[in-house]
């Protein structure tokens, strides 16, 4: 005969309430109460544990508690039941206890079969009432807890081995940070979260791939080897520098780079290059490499540098600032007035009036500049007047209101390397500012002319935009699509860059999609190694560097991704190293072992106080087990992750010593390193790396040859 849930709860009674107040309830076990393992609870299961759950009946069902601690104490008598002979001598006797905190309710719904799990807690027992030890079904709800249980991720030890899912709506939509020490299994969980969200929803899909879509972001690429090219349950693409069979070239355009982007490249300083820099970005972007034929284009281009320039010195304060600043103003508009004033003749009507306008109030101003000890400070007024003159004569020339916005300058419009350099040098010629652009150039050449780059940029115009957004986010038709970008070989001057591109890409195409559909796109990204590319940047230094960019792409997706359907996960040994403001977005987290101080202080923050019990357990936790905390799971649970199988995880492997040095692995297979040193020079100095891709698809057009004779 069944028991009732009276009679059950009364069979798994342990203790009894001793102490309450709203953050911590003590209990006093009784005596028969089982040592160290209890058998009552429909299989054998291990009691008393730190970390594990306990009920107290109230109200509405029972209250859920966490074990914090477990104590013995010296007490002058066992604690009695009923009555009993207290004629008997009483000596000192071990009684144990412990402390819970109290966590939420568990209701019975409906048939009072099953169990719903809430946080937080309305009403406090009171003292003398029994602890009871949960049966599996109510573990099971507690660690449960939320309405979708859709992927299974693995079991929890601390709730006997109660199935954990996750629903990724939760899991994804507001950012995942999976944190840990090195070793500690953070890829194998990320690869296994993908892995098995996708073949979850495959079950649902009557045999159709999902329509899925993960990018990786891999820098030290390791999760080629967990998502096999040939599985037919996941679309996998690679993409690579000196991609092998299989895999695809890795492109990241020159003409992708925002101005931003091509700043923190460059170093350009904030008063001369960076200007100069982006009148050549808009220039080559329309397509305008070259001084125009058409002379009067030509000259509403020269104009409209004009207008900028004035507006970018007199937000600077040159034309009155200190000496020698107006004498340099002085020098560029006289240069200025010597162009305008070549070419003059070619114009007529209201062009040539306008421009003369122009050309004799340079002069004006200009003249009493001339002598020998000038005063060279500007008014304002006179650069307004300049302002407005070259506005007009901008006009006069077909120009529009519309040219002068900067924005158009980071459109995604291809131009070639070259290009670029040709218009940076004709826009230093024409601002009279060519000296000061000279390291500027130096550094964009060394990029165009590096052989690792070029493999990155090359064939710049080749790719169009719509074919590298199919090619990485993946198109509707070819169903789920992984994307990994392995970046380890992308050269350490350039990585930031890449990344912090095609991070941006991203973002913006499904920022777009958002615009024109009305609807978004649900796509996860994933960071690894978050520390190096989301790392903390001093905000107020003048000149951003390539890390400090890429880290406030990263910043923003965090921020405003969640609008356009874009998931973060980033994965980091060291939190302490990560931006606050992408750690603070994250409202979910892995925790695998934690053992550094400062870390684990990170990580406490994320908790308020009562949750905090799982987290000591941190420094300790062996690889594969990690704690799910946040938006995706009603109650922190320690989850033992699924197997991965070997052929599943991330190549990151822990170097085998001592196979290497006896030769020979468990299994007594050979094992062999040999030390290829001329290769990896080569390699490095990239000396013959060209000649080898020469040499071998020679040979191998030598046995296609032969082949062919045979046949
Ligand atoms: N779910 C799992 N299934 C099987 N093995 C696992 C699992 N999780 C971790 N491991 C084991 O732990 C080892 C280390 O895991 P992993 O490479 O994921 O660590 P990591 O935290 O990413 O380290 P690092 O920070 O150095 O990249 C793996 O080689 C694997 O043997
Ligand atoms: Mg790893």
């Amino acid at each position: 005969m069944s028991q009732t849930p009276f009679e059950q709860a009364g069979s798994l009674e342990i203790g009894t309430v001793e102490f309450v107040s709203p953050d911590e309830i003590k209990i006093a076990i009784d005596i028969e109460a089982p040592d160290s393992m209890a058998l009552n609870t429909g299989g054998p299961r291990p009691f008393p544990r730190v970390n594990e759950y306990l009920l107290i009946p109230v109200d509405q069902g029972f209250l859920v508690g966490q074990v914090e601690w477990i104590t013995v104490e010296r007490s002058p008598f066992p604690k009695r039941k009923g009555m009993q002979d207290f004629g008997l001598i009483d000596l000192p006797y071990p009684l144990r206890r412990l402390s819970l905190n109290p966590l939420g309710i568990l209701r019975a719904v409906s048939s009072g079969e099953n169990f719903e799990f809430r946080r937080g807690c309305d009403v406090l027992p009171s003292v003398g009432i029994p602890a009871i030890l949960p049966t599996d079904e109510q573990l099971k709800a507690i660690v449960e807890s939320g309405q979708k249980k859709r992927v299974y991720i693995g079991t929890s030890p601390v709730a006997n081995n109660a199935k954990v899912y996750v629903d990724p709506d939760r899991l994804f939509g507001r950012h995942l940070a999976v944190l840990g020490n090195t070793g500690s299994g953070k890829s194998c969980s990320v690869a296994g979260l993908i892995r098995w969200c996708i073949e979850s929803a495959a079950k649902e899909t009557d045999g159709k791939l999902p329509n899925s879509r993960f990018i990786i972001l891999d820098p030290n690429g390791e999760y080629s080897r967990a998502f096999s090219k040939d599985d037919d349950k996941i679309k996998v693409r690679i993409f690579k520098i000196n991609p092998a069979k299989g895999e695809l070239p890795l492109k990241v355009p020159l003409w992708f780079w925002n101005s931003a982007e091509w700043c923190a490249f460059t170093q350009a300083s904030a008063k001369t290059q960076r200007p100069a820099l982006m009148h050549a970005l808009r220039y080559v972007r329309e397509g305008i490499s070259e001084p125009s034929p058409d002379a009067s284009i030509e000259m509403r281009q020269y104009l409209r540098t004009i207008l900028t320039t004035i507006r970018i010195e007199q937000n600077n304060g040159t034309p009155w600032g200190n000496y020698p600043k107006p004498k340099s103003f002085f020098e560029k508009i006289s240069k200025w007035k010597t162009s305008l004033g070549t070419d003059i003749a070619a114009f007529n009507g209201d062009q040539l009036t306008k421009l003369k306008d122009l050309v004799e109030y340079i002069e004006s101003i200009c003249k009493p500049r001339e002598v020998t000890h000038p005063d060279w400070d500007f008014t304002r007024q006179e650069i307004q007047e300049l302002y407005n003159k070259a506005n007009e004569a901008h006009s006069a020339f077909g120009g529009s209101p519309y040219d002068l916005l900067p924005s158009d300058v980071d459109v995604p419009k291809p131009f070639d390397g070259t290009s670029l350099l040709r218009c940076l040098e004709s826009v230093g010629e024409m601002l009279n500012i060519s000296e000061h652009i000279e390291t500027l150039l130096i550094r964009i050449r060394a990029l165009l002319e590096d052989k690792k780059m070029k493999q990155l940029f090359v064939d710049d115009c080749n790719i169009n935009l719509q074919k590298w957004l199919k090619d990485y986010i993946g198109n509707n038709e070819d169903g789920n699509l992984l994307s990994i970008i392995d970046l380890s070989l992308v050269p350490t001057d350039v990585v930031h860059i890449v990344t912090a591109v095609i991070a941006r890409m991203i973002f913006e195409a499904l920022q777009r999609y958002v615009k024109l559909n009305h609807i978004a796109l649900p796509t996860v990204l994933v960071m690894e190694e978050a520390h190096t590319f989301i790392k903390h940047y001093k905000e107020d230094a003048e000149n951003q560097d390539a890390a400090a960019v890429c880290c406030q792409v990263f910043e923003r997706i965090a921020r405003e991704g969640r609008k356009f359907g874009l998931g973060l996960v980033l994965s980091s040994q060291r939190p302490t190293e990560l931006s606050p403001t992408v750690l603070s977005q994250c409202n979910t987290f892995l925790l695998h072992r934690i053992s550094n101080d400062r870390d684990q202080e990170i990580v406490h923050r994320l908790v308020p106080d009562n949750l905090r019990g799982l987290l000591r357990e941190l420094p300790s936790l062996p690889s594969q087990y990690a704690v799910l905390l946040g938006w995706a799971s009603e109650l922190p649970v320690l989850v033992k992750m699924n197997d991965l199988p070997k052929s599943q995880q991330p190549r990151s492997d822990d170097p085998d010593f001592w196979n290497v040095w006896t030769g020979k692995d468990e299994k007594g297979n050979p094992v062999e390193r040999k030390t290829n040193w001329q290769d990896i020079s080569d390699d490095w100095q990239q000396k013959t790396s060209s000649n080898t891709n020469v040499e071998k698809e020679e040979s191998d057009n030598k046995e296609n040859g032969e082949q062919k004779n045979e046949k």
